[in-house]
């Protein structure tokens, strides 16, 4: 009996220590403090210092500040929850990285809406994983240099041709890549319905800036209204299509790949959120940087100077209406380093969003499960530690023997991890075959004082009017 006692004792004591570990080890977890910052006043934080930071000239005035105070890590109480912020790159590597596991992607509900259920920026898990790796091969490198860069080069010249001598640079930006991706996700070609398709868009899109009291606005019913107007017009082309696909007829498009089940089979109400923040998606990001790199390079003109000879050099070899291939899309390095800076200084998303799905530790703190988390890209890409004089505007920092291998690593105007942008390849070809047609047909200046913010915020002003001459090379 005694025996047994002693084994059990023996066998037990192990166990024990065990479980005083595990003890110890979450106590600890427990312990660890939450970043350090201040949460404001009851209910809205610091929500309203938030909106007034973002209506100076200042690109990152609420971070900054809070940077200075308590470091890259710090927690605040944004439109109505708890958040903590990250300046940090390797803690915004980290959310990006463990996406899925300990963070999920996070949208108020009044986007949520806008956007619709079925949309992949809501998806999770593993439905999430295949419509992303769906979506990756519709925009990859071959399938742009096989089948979409013609038509890219085609509508580019198209939009360029019919324009006047003073046009709003935003706008037709705005026209040119919404024309862009529904060509690319449903073989649409520009005309009346794409046009008032797009002034739809434009009002869904202004509902994404209503936060933080969507229901008492009207712009947000308003968006919510051309949201099903939008619907209602992708529903028509989705059913068409499906018939049209049942009758054995096969398109290469996003759209031909959704119905054709590669997605899993979905119904057309799935299709239609699908495709609508697909548009959403790939519309505004690329023409407010198409249109922010036209503004820095008219105020840099040695970086326009080197950017018009790299194009006339390609046009030098090729007639005067010919399209541009692949190998000149490769052949553009300093184009590149323009896109690269101009998403570097002025990307309109300038962080995201997640939610913890456990207690997570890092840089010896503790985000508590279920709170906000915002890693913000644009206070890493605007850091003196990373990039120097980082508020300048300067393209020259990414050729071959800039930046340190330490800036490329934080550098992410795409985001990362499972969420990486699929249309990052896409998005580059579409800025620099615009930028080749506009720097070999035109010669252009402000055409009046220029409103437009430096960095873009909500603030931002959003046409950029500029007079035009026309060179006439390549259209
Ligand atoms: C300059 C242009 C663009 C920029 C700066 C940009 C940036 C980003 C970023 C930062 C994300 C990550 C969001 C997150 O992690 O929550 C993202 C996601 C996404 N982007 Fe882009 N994007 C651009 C153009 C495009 C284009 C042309 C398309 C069209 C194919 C596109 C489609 C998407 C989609 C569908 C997602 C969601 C991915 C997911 O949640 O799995 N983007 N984009």
């Amino acid at each position: 009996m005694m025996a047994l006692f002693i084994t059990i004792a023996l066998l037990s004591i192990p166990l024990v220590a065990a479980a005083l570990l595990l003890l110890r080890a979450s106590l600890r977890r427990r312990l660890l403090p939450l970043p350090p910052g201040t949460l404001g006043l009851p209910l809205v934080g610091e929500t309203l210092q938030l909106i007034s930071a973002y209506k100076t000239e200042n690109p990152e005035p609420f971070i900054d500040e809070r940077v200075g105070r308590f470091g890259t890590l710090f927690t605040t109480h944004v439109f109505g929850e708890p958040t903590v912020f990250s300046a940090d790159p390797e803690t915004n590597r980290f959310i990006l990285q463990n996406e899925g596991r300990l963070f999920e992607c996070s949208y108020p509900g009044s986007i949520a809406n806008l956007l619709g259920k079925h949309s992949l920026l809501l998806m999770t898990g593993g439905l999430h994983k295949r419509m992303h790796s769906l979506t990756m091969s519709f925009a990859n490198s071959s399938i742009i240099r096989d089948h979409l860069l013609v038509d890219i080069d085609r509508l580019v010249r198209l939009n360029l041709r019919s324009w006047s001598d003073r046009i709003l640079l935003m706008e037709e930006a705005k026209k040119i890549t919404f024309e862009l991706m529904v060509k690319q996700l449903m073989s649409y070609d520009p005309g009346d319905w794409t046009e008032s398709l797009r002034k739809e868009y434009v009002l869904v899109i202004e509902g994404f800036f209503t936060l933080p009291f969507p229901l008492f606005s009207t712009t947000y019913r308003r968006a919510i209204q051309a949201r099903t107007k939008v619907a209602e017009a992708l529903t028509l082309v989705v059913r068409q299509r499906r018939k049209e696909s049942e009758m054995g007829a096969k398109e290469e498009d996003m759209l031909g790949a959704l119905l054709a089940g590669d997605g899993g089979g979905s119904s057309d109400e799935e299709i239609v959120d699908f495709l609508v923040a697909l548009l959403v998606a790939g519309y505004e990001t690329t023409s407010t940087i198409m249109t922010l790199a036209v503004k820095f390079l008219t105020e840099t003109p040695l970086a326009l100077a080197q950017l018009k000879e790299e194009h006339e050099k390609i046009r030098a070899n090729k007639n005067r209406s010919e399209g541009l291939e692949w190998n000149d899309y490769k052949s553009m390095p300093f184009t590149q380093c323009v896109i690269n800076e101009t998403l570097r200084v002025a990307n309109i998303i300038s962080g995201v969003f997640r939610r913890t799905m456990a207690d997570v530790q890092i840089k010896g703190y503790t985000i508590p499960k279920g709170w906000k988390v915002f890693a913000s890209f644009r206070a890493v890409h605007l850091d003196q530690e990373y990039f120097k004089e980082a508020r300048t505007f300067n393209p020259w920092r990414w050729q071959s023997n800039g930046p340190s291998s330490n800036a490329v690593n934080v550098y992410t105007p795409f985001g990362g991890g499972p969420r990486l942008c699929p249309g990052y390849e896409l998005a580059r070809v579409e800025i620099a075959v615009f930028l080749h047609h506009l720097v070999t047909s035109f010669s252009w200046a402000p055409a009046e004082e220029d409103k437009l913010v430096f960095f873009p915020t909500t603030r931002m002003q959003k046409r950029y009017p500029i007079n035009l001459q026309r060179r006439n090379m390549s259209l």
